[in-house]
């Protein structure tokens, strides 16, 4: 069995050179928004869900992104609310949120 039942990984990345980033659209806010859900349901540590930085997953044409292991499910998002339905149906109930589900062909 794992450390974490779920490892959540968000790019938090910004480039200032035009190029786009995770940052340009409030990846940190979702991310902030994300870490104190888990937190309030309960879910936070050993055994339940780790929400962590990360830097550039080369995934960046889709930003904001975030990846969900051990399923290695990539989301992006659009609001807060979006942020909530990960957390409450993947995060705490094991659904995948299939329309918020980054396609398999977005890259940098
Ligand atoms: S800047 Fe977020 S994946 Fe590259």
């Amino acid at each position: 069995m794992s450390y974490y039942e779920r490892h959540v990984f968000f790019c938090l990345n910004q480039r200032n050179n035009g190029e786009a980033s995770c940052g340009d659209h409030d990846a940190q806010g979702a991310f902030d928004h994300c870490k104190s859900r888990v937190k309030q349901l309960g879910l936070a540590g050993k055994g339940g869900v780790r929400v962590n930085k990360a830097g550039c997953l080369d995934r960046c044409a889709g930003g904001p992104v975030a990846v969900v292991y051990p399923e290695a499910v990539w989301y992006s998002w659009v609001d807060q609310s979006d942020v909530d339905e990960i957390v409450e149906s993947h995060l705490r109930d094991g659904k995948v949120v299939e329309r918020l589900v980054l396609p398999e062909s977005v890259g940098r």
